[in-house]
């Protein structure tokens, strides 16, 4: 019914009703009108001093306590993150015959994908969102093959981040007695990096679905930004609450991943986390997720296990812990477990 054009197309046709596939257990239902604000906040970094102790600390501890936080005075020009934004808009309003040049089907590459919810021939219930990967191997690859209307754009993201990625990864290896990120090291912490746009559109009935479903990160660390309209909520650190990431201009949103995780033997979190639709106002968030290489094996870091302590996590090889991840749909921390 709506040519290819995702959910988008669906939001544009003026539907009066949520079409079925997208009706969510009850379980999983969620909206931003049912929701106790104001309530506890994840916490937020001033990363202008990040290799002060008690700003390393704050880090450290908002990794093993949240598993998020939001960074301020970052060292991303905030022009970058609004070209990023705007490129975002451009991608998703070319025709639907534009954007299908990059679909599974007719994608020329596994590493430029547009698509729709998140493993739909997996999933009981869809969800309400219109996404383009990119999965970055070379400056070549993205000029031939990366979207025109916005590979520029997010390319210059991606290597403005990394300084951030970079200050993150030092501060939050430090504060597991590892002082020095080699080669090795750098693989399994920043080895490959992709980034999504996502595009969640204005729905009817946003009460009975979702954008994005819970789960966790199978990425070392996610570094995400999100415009103002909010909607992304993260597992509180009791258990059963649901907390409101609210929109800071300016600001990226960070998060554990099950990389991590694995790697520090439980001590930095990947928390579980989902976006609920919205009624009224369409919103797009840009995710990069900095994760190990495909044929990296990764496990507790070998400084940990080292000096007697237990491993909680056996060693998998990372493509085949995030095959296991995208074989099914999103079901809260369950992939965890292919690597206990
Ligand atoms: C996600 O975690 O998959 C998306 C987060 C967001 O859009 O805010
Ligand atoms: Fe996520």
């Amino acid at each position: 019914i709506n040519k290819g054009n995702g959910v988008k197309g669906l939001s544009e046709m003026g539907l009066t009703a949520l079409p079925k596939q997208y009706i969510q257990p009850l379980e999983e239902r969620m909206c931003m009108t049912n929701i106790n604000i104001p309530q506890e906040s994840i916490p937020i970094i001033d990363m202008s001093n990040w290799e002060d102790p008690e700003v390393a600390k704050s880090i450290c501890d908002a990794a093993s306590e949240w598993g998020f936080f939001q960074i301020v005075n970052h060292a991303v020009p905030v022009e970058v993150l609004e070209n990023v934004k705007d490129a975002t808009y451009r991608f998703f309003s070319l025709p639907a015959e534009e954007k299908n040049k990059y679909s599974k089907k007719h994608s020329s590459s596994n590493n430029v994908r547009f698509g729709t919810s998140f493993s739909p021939q997996a999933e009981k219930a869809l969800e309400w969102k219109d996404y383009l990967s990119l999965f970055y191997v070379s400056e070549e690859e993205a000029s031939a093959l990366w979207p025109p209307v916005c590979r520029e754009q997010v390319l210059d993201y991606m290597k403005k981040s990394e300084v951030v990625i970079k200050q993150l990864l030092d501060v939050l290896m430090k504060g597991l007695n590892v002082n020095e990120i080699d080669e090795t090291k750098k693989s399994l912490l920043m080895g490959s990096v992709r980034t999504n746009l996502n595009y969640y559109p204005k729905c009817p009935n946003p009460e009975f679905t979702v954008g994005v479903g819970r789960h966790s990160d199978v990425s070392t660390l996610t570094i995400l930004l999100q415009d103002e309209i909010g909607g992304l909520f993260v597992r509180g650190n009791q258990g059963d609450d649901w907390i409101h990431v609210p929109p800071i201009k300016g600001s990226l949103v960070i998060n554990v991943g099950d990389a991590l995780q694995i790697m520090s033997n439980g001590r930095y979190r990947s928390v579980e986390h989902r976006v609920v639709a919205n009624g009224s106002k369409n919103r797009i968030s840009v995710p990069i997720f900095v994760n190990p290489r495909p044929g990296d094996v990764i496990g507790p870091l070998p400084e940990l296990t080292a000096s007697g302590e237990k491993s909680i996590y056996k060693q998998v090889l990372y493509s085949d812990y995030v095959k296991h991840f995208f074989q099914k749909a999103h079901d809260g921390k369950k992939t965890v477990a292919f690597a206990e």
